[in-house]
């Protein structure tokens, strides 16, 4: 007699035995339409500039970035973040080229816009940094700190010249104390009700970053460090406080940043807030992704995916992330 007993009642197993099964009862998908592209900016004509920190990741001139704008929409990417490389004699130590209506950003927000309309969303990063020679994300003082209200001024007005060159979404990234209010009240009586704000809600002051700063150009120009504004990668209970700030003040949605490091995070915020919650896979995760497949550490295409889906499994409704178009190429290829 077959002792049944010794047979398991569950087989956890049986449903993952097929593709047609994991699929059927799979939890989370990822698709095209979950990624926002970052993408680099750099003065001239027909030029790339390849990113050394940034393998397979270039700087790109007005003319490529829309090209570029052009694959996120043939990719089903629904937008695109925009960051400038300022040449080094635009840099100053208050970053007025900031609010220049010609600068580098709004040159290509205008470039992109006149060329693809509502076809795809241009986000763009408001902070200092990419225009100060100090390389903070705002004004400083005589002994390097950088000061809080006087920066917020100055944010308020580097938003509105974004929106004004056809922004869709402001992404302050600065984390200054109550700059979603006031640049949401300068959008408002700006004429630009519309115009969203995804805040930078939780970001930590990381050494993920490194590669960022060589792609615009302010590594080697940064003074100190970020832990002044940028959160410490000890807190957990502080990031709801923040995200909690951002939303009273106006936030369409919120981001954390980094992304991976930080899943648990993107969770708290998610099961404790009804808002869209962003994840930014930064520059330091996808250099280490790069440097994991060149070694034969692991299968990059795989690597890419994983990481992907992890945001979506944690509660993102979108990931900013430097391997957003080689992905939605790989998932509309089926892979
Ligand atoms: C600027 C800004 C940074 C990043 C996005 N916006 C750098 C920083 O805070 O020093 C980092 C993005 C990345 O590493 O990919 N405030």
């Amino acid at each position: 007699m077959t002792d049944f007993s010794s047979f398991p009642n569950t087989r956890m197993r049986r449903s993952r035995a097929t593709s047609w099964s994991r699929n059927m009862v799979s939890e989370t998908m990822l698709s095209p339409a979950d990624l926002i592209w970052p993408l680099f900016i750099t003065e001239g004509t027909s030029v790339e500039e390849p990113i050394a920190a940034l393998p397979g990741v270039s700087r790109w001139s007005v003319d490529h970035i829309v090209a570029c704008a052009e694959e996120a929409i043939s990719l089903g990417i629904p937008c695109i973040a925009l960051f400038p490389n300022t040449q080094a004699d635009r840099r100053s130590d208050d970053g007025a080229e900031a609010l220049n209506p010609d600068n580098l950003m709004c040159r290509a927000i205008r470039a992109i816009k006149a060329a693809h309309g509502d076809a795809i969303g241009v986000l763009t990063d408001v902070a200092l940094d990419p225009y100060t020679a100090h390389g903070q994300d705002g004004l400083i003082d005589e002994t390097g700190y950088v000061l809080n209200d006087e920066t917020v001024a100055v944010l308020v007005d580097q938003a509105v010249n974004q929106a004004d060159a056809g922004a869709d979404i402001i992404a302050p990234s600065d984390m200054m104390d109550g700059r979603i209010g006031a640049i949401r009240k300068a959008l408002e009586m700006n004429g630009h009700p519309n115009v969203q704000i995804m805040s930078y809600a939780a970001k930590y002051a990381s050494a993920f970053y490194g590669p960022f700063r060589d792609a615009v150009g302010s590594r080697g120009l940064l003074k100190g460090d970020k832990k002044g504004y940028q959160m410490d990668p000890a807190n957990s209970d502080e990031a709801l406080r923040e995200v909690a700030m951002d939303i009273a003040e106006g936030a369409d949605s919120v981001m954390v940043k980094p992304g991976l490091p930080y899943l648990d995070i993107i969770r708290r915020v998610k099961d404790r807030f009804d808002i869209p919650v962003f994840a930014y896979q930064v520059s330091g995760e996808y250099a280490m992704i790069e440097a994991a497949a060149t070694a034969g550490a692991g299968d990059r295409n795989a690597l890419v995916l994983e990481t992907l889906i992890a945001f979506k499994r944690a509660g993102c409704s979108g990931i900013l992330s430097y391997h957003a178009a080689h992905a939605a190429r790989l998932l509309r290829s089926g892979s």
